[in-house]
Parts: C-alpha cells; sequence; structure tokens
C-alpha cells in the first residue's frame, strides 16, 4: 500500500516525533520534520533515522504569514497531506490552517479542556488532579481549542512527582498518537 506523506512539527526533545517513526504499520511517511529551533534534538533524531528538516528561525522572516507561507510550499511541493505537531511551540496562523484544512493535528498532556497551554503537567501536578491525561485534537486558531478526536486518562498516583507523572504521561503518548495517527488516515 502506498504510504501517505506526512510533516511532523517539533521545538524540542522529538519523544513523540521518535514513537511516530519508529511505531510499526504507520499508514503515512514522514516525509519532513519541520523544525523552529535550529538547535533542538528532534533535528539530530530526524537526521539519524534520514528525514529531511526544514529548520527556521520565525525573527529572520517579517512575520508568520510569511514563513507559513515558506512551509506550505515545502510541503506542498513534497506532496505532504497531514500535519502532526509534536510540541511545536507556535500558534498555527490562516496561511497553514487554510492550506491544511482539517489535516493539523496535535497532541497535547493533559485532558484537555483542562490545563491548556503550556506546562500542562506542571499545571494538572500543582492542582493536585488525581486524574490528567493525553488529548489528540484537530488545530484551530485558538491555544488547545480544537475539535477533539482521542483522550486518555492518566491517573496521578500517591508520591508522583512531576518527573514520575511527565514518564506516564509520555508514555502514554507514544502509544495513542501513533495510533491515532494511523486511525485517521486510514478513515479520513
Ligand atoms: C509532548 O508532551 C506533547 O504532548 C506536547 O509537547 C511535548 C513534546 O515532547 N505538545 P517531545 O518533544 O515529543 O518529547
Amino acid at each position: 500500500m502506498k504510504k501517505v506523506k506526512a510533516a511532523v512539527f517539533a521545538s524540542g526533545t522529538g519523544s513523540n516525533f521518535q514513537a511516530i517513526i519508529e511505531a510499526e504499520s504507520m499508514a503515512c511517511e514522514i516525509a519532513v520534520l519541520v523544525c523552529d529551533q535550529p538547535g533542538a534534538t528532534v533535528i539530530e533524531k530526524a537526521e539519524a533515522y534520514g528525514v529531511p528538516v526544514f529548520s527556521f528561525r520565525a525573527k529572520d522572516f517579517s512575520s508568520k504569514e510569511h514563513y507559513e507561507q515558506e512551509i506550505v510550499s515545502w510541503l506542498k511541493k513534497d506532496g505532504v497531506e497531514w500535519i502532526f505537531l509534536a510540541g511545536y511551540m507556535r500558534i498555527c496562523g490562516p496561511t497553514l490552517l487554510r492550506a491544511f484544512k482539517e489535516r493539523i493535528v496535535n497532541i497535547h498532556p493533559s485532558l484537555l479542556p483542562d490545563f491548556p497551554g503550556k506546562d500542562a503537567i506542571g499545571q494538572a501536578f500543582k492542582a493536585k488532579a488525581d486524574i490528567t491525561g493525553v488529548t489528540v485534537h484537530y488545530i484551530d486558531e485558538g491555544i488547545d481549542t480544537g475539535p477533539i478526536i482521542a483522550q486518555q486518562e492518566v491517573p496521578v498516583m500517591p508520591g508522583d512527582s512531576e518527573e514520575t507523572l511527565k514518564k506516564r504521561i509520555q508514555a502514554v503518548e507514544h502509544q495513542l498518537y501513533p495510533a491515532t495517527i494511523n486511525e485517521l488516515i486510514l478513515t479520513k
């Protein structure tokens, strides 16, 4: 079966990027990594897996519209059909959203709508939540507000530190994201 082409957008360590690349029987090929932090660890990971990288600095462009136009033309030229955000620390603007309508998906480490935005794991921990989790959702112009596709609960255990909670949440992310991506591609 011919694999659909997808891009991963990430700004950080790239554990989710790695989980997607290493997952078995994926319906998509990761054709490019888009990264806005030229020194990020995820770039080394992409290079190790032979995935082409498009890295940029937002400050080298006059506007979000300008760098997003550049990204869109790269992705369209490559035949990319889906975008999976995995720790991409920028809000997607109308240029990207229009070019990939209902084809941009994000993973967030909480049960949305609880704890949107930065440091969702720290937010849940500080709020002494009993249960938090992971959400996969479509992107819109808000912060972690798009329609929810899949969620999985993660209990906060007595004696958890933020670090142990993070490890359990990430273990769930690494299973849930590739599985949800596959289901989306096969059903859309
Ligand atoms: C993940 O927790 C993801 O849910 C959030 O950013 C983090 C990225 O982690 N959006 P990594 O770079 O994939 O390890």
